[in-house]
């Protein structure tokens, strides 16, 4: 990392924690500007748990040429891991970015399993020993870009989501994938808020699930999740704003409808079900044409789809981006 002590957005929202504080300065229309507010990040000083080395990394078969062709690899420096390990948004532990890795740090997940249903031939409930055996974990460097207009380039380790599906075999009915963090307040104490409304859901359109671009994470770097990076299972899709990356999985279900996701739920207005990455559509509070790229000095261009146009572009044909942001 080039320089520790970058300034930071924080939307208000994320500075006040107050859901209640939220709806009601957006029914006021009086929230201010988020690129108004910043604050100093010092990566260095934020208590954590050590993550053990991953077991089962996969080499893959394909050339750096292929994989950046395919979008598996980019070409542009890796945040450091320090960066990514301690500057978090994971609201069931604490809505301040910088003490996600404390809070979360004693967070249990050896008895995991996560359920998958709905419509399909084969429901399942996966132990994590079962979900490491689908695949050897293969590493994806993506960029990260976060609704909030900061971003990264994290190396995850995981598993394409469509590996997981073919073993479930949606039936013919399904359209969507829905996704659901466990809830457990008492490991998770930011649920006895109401800052969202719990458990944290998203969702995706089945043939975005199917993409290859879709993963299921299990670590970055080559080490297991943390906990604050949503340990021990997360999604990963690139090409949209980071929230749809929802983290520490219990439940998938094939739906036939389109499902409820948080941040649409908590401000439909500004968060919609696609959340694809678009430097033309703003956020009603701030412009998404530019981002700050954790460690660098300046900001650079937001790119359509987060740099993976050439990739996903076809999934969209013929929709308006701008109704179905
Ligand atoms: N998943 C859950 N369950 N809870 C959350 O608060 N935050 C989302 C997403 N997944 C969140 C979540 C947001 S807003 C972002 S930007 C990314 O996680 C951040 O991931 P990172 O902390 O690993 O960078």
């Amino acid at each position: 990392m080039k320089n520790n002590s970058e300034d930071r957005i924080t939307p208000p929202e994320l500075y006040f924690g107050r859901r209640k504080f939220m709806q009601a300065a957006i029914a006021a229309g009086s929230i201010v500007a988020t690129a108004g507010t910043y604050r100093l990040f010092n990566p260095t000083s934020t208590p954590m748990a050590e993550s053990a080395p991953l077991q089962n990394l996969g080499s893959t078969e394909l050339s750096d040429a292929e994989r950046l062709q395919r979008g598996f690899l980019v070409d542009e420096e890796r945040t450091d891991e320090r960066s990514i390990l301690t500057y978090n948004n994971f609201y069931e532990f604490t809505t301040n970015k910088e003490r996600v890795a404390a809070a979360a740090m004693n967070f249990q997940t050896d008895e995991w399993t996560l359920e998958v249903g709905g419509l399909v031939q084969q429901p399942k409930s996966f132990s994590l020993a079962e979900l490491q055996a689908i695949s050897p974990l293969e590493e994806r460097v993506y960029r990260m870009r976060c609704v909030e207009a900061w971003s990264m380039v994290i190396p995850w380790n995981g598993f394409p989501l469509s590996r997981l599906l073919e073993i479930v075999q949606p039936t013919s009915e399904a359209r969507y994938l829905a996704f659901e963090t466990l809830f457990d307040p008492q490991r998770m104490p930011g649920q006895k808020t109401d800052v969202l409304d719990w458990p944290y859901v998203e969702g995706l359109r089945l043939d975005e699930a199917m993409h290859p671009l879709s993963i299921l994470a299990m670590g970055i770097y080559g080490k297991q999740l943390p906990p604050q990076d949503g340990a021990p299972v997360r999604l990963v899709v690139p090409w949209k704003y980071g929230f749809k990356g929802i983290k520490s999985i219990v439940k998938m279900t094939l739906t036939s409808m389109e499902p409820p996701t948080s941040w649409n739920r908590f401000a439909p207005n500004e968060y919609g079900f696609y959340a694809n990455v678009n430097p033309t559509v703003a956020h009603p509070r701030w412009s998404q044409a530019t981002e700050q790229r954790i460690g660098e000095s300046g900001r650079r261009k937001t790119l359509l789809f987060n740099g993976y146009e050439e990739q996903v572009a076809s999934l969209y044909n013929g929709m308006d981006l701008r109704v179905h942001f």
